[in-house]
């Protein structure tokens, strides 16, 4: 079906992500080309929050925090970006998507401040005095392995919780953060009323009452049971008690929340018949940007803040791992995700320790040889996620020379990605193809290298916002069935996007040589990772049989 509206009433959709750094939205119509695109940099923007990366400053590098006061002044600030377009008054149907597993404190007052807020004022005058904590732990905080290990006590062991939860027991996750809390601060833990999701958070500042969150999002926390979709009760006593009514309620999938608040209607001029959607995490939203929902066949990659590796799943995985991560998907399915924090900052910390510009690190990828002879690089610059690394260093081998920027700049981005190939081994069946997304997309010298580590077609697409894409997408397909419009996600994304890949990449038979099989690269890596990780022995025999084969 071809969804035609013609004229002045054309519906408009919102997407909103709240990554990181920036806060950016996406305005579609149903008809290709027919997007907008608004962004504001934290950093940049409010530099009185003194932020880098747009997160807080801490002495502990593994306690890593942002202002969730800073983000309702982002979301101001873009509002009034929206209310100058003539979209506005055509917006439909909003969707929020956030960075995944942050949470956000409020006291007592927050249900009625929201109710009543004064559209004379800003949200900034209105709400500074709800929070009943001032900062949220954010995805890149490590900080509470103890509580992790507490949790896991509590629930047997790691298979058991990523059975449970679809995860291990992980530090950034919304239920260690909460356990961290409530052990630091047990009367501020009891002062608080609801503790939400940041996807939650931004979606009840639209609609003016506290809204749930999507399994997409809350799947992301160790407390809920991914076969249940509800919060799981043994989950949560093993985090701290009362949690069950401080928690916004789990819903499966997309679903209407409420329609936009008065607020929205009298500062902004957005209409009052607007839809919300639930809220859900960037990581899920990007599965719909990409036009992923339904297909197993593609994958996709996000060169970002973190680098993550993630997939449409139809049902559940049957194997019981402890790697990686299960989400919700938009349609009430499934979503895997391995996440690498050392993403583009420690890809930017290589190239600017060697005063580089990106084209010249590009160009440093095209023209050196794949297999770097053999040398190696773990780049750890901050504590990493997958592997489970809590030291940050950046490791060297196979001769691999601390002032040759070339030796390091192919060091950095072959470790970053066969670390990615090897710890998503567990996912089973490898795509026939991945899509490339975010920043890093734009380097052709990546693109070339994941397309023989993964020994795949590549391709990028035209629009690199995925996840603010994703949301808005997710609110047209809401309107749509709202409207008991039939349409496929499939096809709704070529309405809307239609095939927009610039660049597609395919690797030679003797260039994925180097990487894979008993001698490749990936081996090599694999025992440089088993050293520093697990402490085991390195023999110097791998890298001289490397060498032997290829230079
Ligand atoms: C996923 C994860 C990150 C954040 C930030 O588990 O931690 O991808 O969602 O984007």
């Amino acid at each position: 079906m071809t969804v035609k509206h013609k004229n002045k009433s054309e519906p408009k959709f919102l997407g909103l992500d709240l990554s990181t750094q920036s806060l950016t939205a996406i305005i579609c119509g149903l008809r290709k080309k027919d997007t907008q695109r608004f962004s504001v940099i934290f950093d940049k923007q409010f530099p009185n929050y003194n932020t880098k990366g747009g997160v807080l400053q801490n002495k502990d590098p593994s306690i890593v925090h942002a202002s969730p006061i800073m983000w309702m002044e982002a979301l101001e600030y873009i509002l009034q970006k929206i209310k100058k377009t003539g979209a506005v008054k055509k917006i439909r149907a909003i969707s929020v998507s956030a960075q995944q597993h942050g949470t956000v404190y409020f006291n007592q007052k927050v249900r009625l401040v929201l109710k009543n807020l004064d559209p004379s004022k800003s949200f900034l005058d209105q709400m500074s005095k709800v929070f009943s904590r001032q900062t949220s732990p954010v995805w890149m905080d490590l900080s509470t392995s103890s509580e992790c290990y507490e949790i896991t006590e509590q629930l047997g062991d790691d298979l058991c919780v990523a059975e449970l939860t679809g995860s291990v027991a992980t530090e950034r996750f919304a239920g260690p953060q909460i356990r961290k809390f409530y052990k630091e601060s047990p009367t501020r833990y009891h002062q608080t009323e609801h503790i939400l999701f940041i996807s939650s958070f931004l979606t009840s500042l639209l609609t003016g009452k506290i809204e749930a969150v999507d399994s997409g999002d809350g799947f992301g926390s160790n407390l809920a049971n991914v076969r249940t979709c509800k919060w799981n009760p043994k989950a949560l006593s093993a985090v701290a008690p009362n949690l069950y009514r401080k928690l916004p309620q789990i819903v499966c999938g997309d679903q209407q929340v409420g329609f936009v608040s008065q607020y929205l209607v009298d500062r902004y001029g957005f209409r009052a018949d607007a839809i919300v959607n639930v809220g859900s995490g960037d990581n899920p939203n990007s599965i719909v940007g990409l036009g992923m929902i339904g297909k197993n066949s593609i994958n996709a990659i996000s060169l970002g803040t973190s680098d993550t590796y993630f997939g449409y799943m139809a049902s559940l995985p049957i194997i019981r791992r402890t790697e990686g991560h299960i989400f919700g998907a938009a349609d009430g399915k499934y979503m895997f995700l391995v996440c690498h924090k050392n993403g583009s900052l420690t890809r930017e910390h290589i190239k600017n320790s060697y005063g580089l510009t990106w084209r010249q690190f590009a160009e440093i990828l095209n023209t050196t040889s794949p297999g770097n002879s053999g040398k190696i690089m773990l780049p750890f610059l901050t504590p990493e996620i997958t592997p489970h690394v809590p030291k940050p260093g950046i490791h060297r081998f196979g001769g691999l020379e601390i002032n040759d920027p070339s030796d390091n700049v192919r060091g950095v981005v072959e470790g970053q990605l066969m670390s990615m190939y090897i710890h998503s081994a567990w996912i089973g069946k490898r795509p026939n193809e991945i899509i490339i997304t975010a920043g890093g997309s734009k380097n052709s010298g990546i693109l070339k290298l994941i397309s023989m580590i993964f020994n795949v077609t590549v391709r990028t697409f035209e629009i690199e916002d995925s996840a603010a894409l994703g949301a808005a997408i997710r609110a047209a397909y809401l309107w749509l069935r709202m409207k008991n419009k039939d349409i496929s996600w499939q096809k709704l994304f070529i309405e809307i996007i239609g095939k927009r890949i610039t660049k597609t990449i395919r690797p030679t038979q003797s260039e994925t040589n180097v990487y894979h099989g008993q001698s490749g690269l990936i081996n090599l890596y694999r025992y440089c990772e088993n050293h520093v990780v697990n402490g085991n022995n390195l023999s110097k025999t791998e890298f001289e049989n490397f060498r032997k084969r290829y230079g």
